[in-house]
């Protein structure tokens, strides 16, 4: 839609609605089985071996509030125009600034999520955050960092590397300027050998202003990925020019391999590249190596070999194998560069008749998109987080993500390749100029080895490009730069409203955004050109809400609600689901996000259209996704059954179920037993007296699971629950833990409401908190958060000393009611701490 159309929608919190909607409220018997227990690697993807170090540079930084308007207040930088005068003239870079008022703090850090809500229409889209032009006094943030180099590394290569900042960065070391970056999400890198203090202390000031953003959603504000310092040799392998391109015939697969060497030397030497294959366990299972070469001083070299994997185990969801070059680069018998490459070996093909095949077989893509925020911690993931989520989102049943609207964290992407997504790796500038290339190509070099990548997205919805001719060569350029960077995948780009443009006939792969009635016809008229759902559902709906309310910012829970220009689940599904030749498609969106306040607006601040809540916490359309994605029987009842004064009322009862037929009964009488149409659900009305409503789903005659929902009593005690009792002590991991209210029979309150608080103590510290209320303006970072529909998130990270964790749930004796409290007890284990920088 136009983000004109959609904002006149928000204001009129206009929701179109597809059947008749009877009041309700929560949803109980929520899965906890959705922790994945995979471990998080010690190391990012392309992992460093000696003698190259690979430091992780996220601890012990100081952080200080700066300000977009005033120098005064922002360190005087700016103060008069000859700041870049010189070019190295930066006291706050330098040993005579006194950082020690400044806050400490690790990172991947977001202040965004840090700051309060304000109300102004502007700051809408990006989920009421005082950032921008306007907020000159939230918008600027400066990270500082004292650190040594010994001797020994003068005539190594010295780089700082940023896996993504938001947003414009700069960044001085010693007090001499060293660059900037002006984009959110592509990693940058900078040199800084020259600049260097070896054997004594170095000074490396960042700073970090959020006034503009990239995009319409939330976006974070500050160093909110990985910091890493990385050393190598003077003659070295050139960072992310390392690839593996496998291609399987018949039961081999050959590898080409190639990289790029780089002499910083003072003196022309030879080299040769080595590439030892390992597979999961560690055994070399192939290897290869180049001639000898001769490489001249300040020069590089494109080196290229191939080797033969015989019998492979191939990467798939189910089965995410995965493979392990290690590159090492030797002069004079000497190795003086390695690294690792993790890859995988699979087949895609996109058929225009046919769909999607992975590894020769037919697969529909059963894919969200997703943006990167998560309750308690905003923008700024611990790595374990990412795999959190794609364990919910695996559990759902679902295969593939969409990375909406820019390129993902590293960890997301190594998340995916270990637990078996898919993804569709989208860039986030739409543009063949120097920004948008440059994107793009970091996008390409940095994760062309991952399996789980199927395709690439060159943007999406570029309303006022894509009609142009300008569009049309724009996206040319940047599908000849993919091609050539990587000609193993095809390109996509997710299209709406200009589908009778040239510009869609420019794709490998038609990306379709919502609009069910065009598809077909587009089809019909492109018959060579494969299709993807891009973009589809945007259904709205309140977790554990039975109820359309737009003053309380309500919207039912039922499948029943989408803003005009969107389809409900059931509808996009069925009809991606009956066409062969289409690939499958990406519900918008997986998880509720921050911002795009859909369809209300203040005081919501999140999304609505997560098939989960801000937490993770499934919404009932969860479990139609479950049904008809997943491969397991199912049987999912809702509402809860809590509805006192509304006795002899008719309630809306509904299951998700890919059984053959579901009898319903209320307190052992049947309301009727209805047989499964596939892809729909089932539907009755019933007077609702208290008691127990339980629903029983039959295949082949016979009764093979049952689900009941039972009126509760008033809530008496709280109960918590870790998706770990025992994480690392490396001062990252985290444990995500669920708090909910029991009765005095000891069943989850679906209702409750009660503020909680939480005391964190021993070997960690709170790092958030939520509860997937698209309404809730309490703090995220506060020890504490009120139920919603039942249920609260809460987030705590180890420390580096291994021991316990204690987290103790309590409630005040104001307001009541006073709830029993609760403990669990983590245990943070020794493990070997990644290579940091001390
Ligand atoms: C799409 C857009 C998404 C999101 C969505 C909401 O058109 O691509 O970013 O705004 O609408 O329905």
């Amino acid at each position: 839609m136009t983000p004109f159309t959609r904002r006149e929608i928000l204001r009129s919190g206009i929701v179109a609605s597809a059947s008749s909607l009877l009041p309700g409220t929560a949803l109980s018997g929520i899965a906890q089985a959705l922790a994945e227990e995979t471990h998080v690697p010690a190391a990012d993807g392309l992992a460093s071996i000696a003698p190259r170090e690979h430091l992780l540079f996220d601890f012990d930084w100081r952080f200080f509030q700066g300000n977009a308007a005033d120098p005064a207040r922002d360190l005087g930088f700016g103060k008069d125009q000859g700041d870049f005068s010189k070019s190295g003239e930066f006291a706050f870079a330098t040993a005579k600034f006194d950082d020690s008022k400044w806050r400490s703090l690790n990172l991947p850090h977001d202040w965004a999520v840090e700051l309060p809500f304000v109300h102004a229409d502007a700051l809408q889209s990006h989920g009421y955050k005082p950032l921008g032009r306007s907020y000159p006094e939230t918008s600027v943030g400066w990270y500082r960092r004292t650190f040594e180099i010994g001797k020994e590394d003068l005539g190594r290569r010295i780089t700082i590397e940023f896996d993504g900042v938001f947003r414009s960065t700069l960044v001085f070391l010693n007090g001499y300027f060293i660059g900037r970056n002006d984009n959110g999400y592509a990693p940058f890198r900078f040199d800084v050998t020259d600049f260097v203090n070896y054997g004594g202390k170095n000074y490396l000031v960042v700073r970090v202003d959020a006034s503009f953003g990239d995009g319409w959603f939330y976006e974070g504000a500050g160093i909110y990925r990985h910091v890493w310092l990385l050393k190598t040799d003077a003659l070295h392998l050139g960072r992310w020019e390392s690839y593996v391109r496998p291609e399987l015939k018949g039961d081999a697969a050959t590898l080409s391999l190639g990289t790029i060497v780089q002499n910083r030397g003072k003196e022309a030497t030879n080299c040769r590249v080595r590439w030892q294959i390992l597979d999961a366990t560690g055994k070399s299972v192939a290897s290869a190596e180049s001639a000898p070469q001769d490489l001249g001083k300040d020069s590089s070299a494109a080196v290229m070999a191939s080797a033969r994997l015989v019998r492979p185990l191939l990467w798939s969801p189910e089965e995410p194998n995965l493979y392990t070059a290690m590159v090492s680069v030797e002069s004079r018998g000497k190795r003086v560069d390695a690294e690792k490459v993790t890859f995988g070996v699979r087949s895609l093909n996109f058929d225009a008749d046919k769909g999607f095949f992975l590894n020769g077989k037919p697969v529909k893509i059963k894919g969200t998109c997703n943006h990167h925020d998560h309750a308690g911690v905003g923008a700024a993931f611990p790595d374990r987080l990412q795999y959190y989520r794609v364990g919910v989102l695996k559990e759902m049943g679902s295969n593939a993500v969409r990375t909406s609207h820019n390129m993902p964290t590293p960890e997301w992407v190594e998340a995916c390749d270990r637990m078996g997504m898919m993804m569709l790796c989208e860039t986030r500038q739409m543009s063949s100029n120097n920004e948008g290339m440059a994107q793009l190509e970091a996008m390409i070099k940095r994760y062309r080895n991952s399996p789980s990548i199927i395709m690439w997205s060159m943007g999406n919805e570029e309303w006022t490009m894509m009609p142009q001719p300008q569009g049309v060569r724009v996206i040319d350029s940047m599908i000849a730069r993919a091609h050539e960077l990587d000609p193993t995948r095809l390109c996509t780009a997710a299209v709406n409203e200009d589908f009778e443009t040239r510009f869609p006939e420019q794709l490998d792969v038609m990306g379709y955004n919502y609009n069910l009635k065009v598809i077909d016809k587009w089809h019909r008229d492109h018959p060579k050109t494969p299709g993807v759902g891009t973009e589809t559902a945007s259904t709205v709906s309140t977790r554990g809400i039975y109820i359309t309310d737009s003053l309380r910012n309500w919207v039912s829970s039922y499948d029943a609600n989408h803003p005009p220009w969107a389809e409900l689940a059931e509808d996009w599904w069925k009809f991606y689901g009956a066409r062969e030749w289409l690939a499958g498609g990406f519900a918008w969106t997986g998880f509720d996000y921050r911002g795009e306040p859909t369809p209300y607006g203040w005081p919501s601040i999140n999304s609505q259209f997560g098939i989960v809540d801000m937490c993770g916490f499934p919404k009932d359309n969860f479990f139609y996704y479950k049904a008809w994605w997943g491969s397991e029987p199912m049987l999912h009842l809702f509402p809860h059954w809590n509805w006192e004064q509304r006795e002899g009322e008719p309630i809306s009862v509904w299951v998700h179920s890919n059984l053959d037929e579901v009898e319903l009964f209320l307190n052992g009488q049947s309301q009727g037993k209805k047989k499964v149409q596939p892809l729909t659900h089932l539907e009755w009305k019933v007077k609702y007296e208290p008691g127990v409503l339980e629903a029983r789903g039959s295949k082949n005659g016979v009764v093979v699971l049952t689900e009941k929902r039972e009126t509760t009593g008033a809530p008496e005690a709280i109960k918590l629950t870790a998706d770990r009792n025992e994480i690392d002590a490396n001062g990252e991991d985290v444990a995500i833990l669920r708090v909910e209210a029991l009765d005095k029979a000891g069943r989850h309150v679906p209702t409750a409401d009660s503020m909680i608080k939480f005391r964190i103590s021993g070997e960690g510290n709170l790092l958030g908190v939520g509860n997937g209320d698209p309404n809730c303006q309490e703090s995220d970072k506060e020890a504490k958060r009120s139920l919603f529909s039942g249920l609260a998130q809460v987030i705590v990270q180890a420390n580096q000393m291994p021991g316990e964790i204690t987290v103790e749930a309590y409630t005040e004796d104001w307001p009541p009611p006073k709830l029993a409290p609760a403990t669990v007890v983590i245990t943070t284990k020794k493990v070997t701490l990644r290579p940091a920088v001390g």
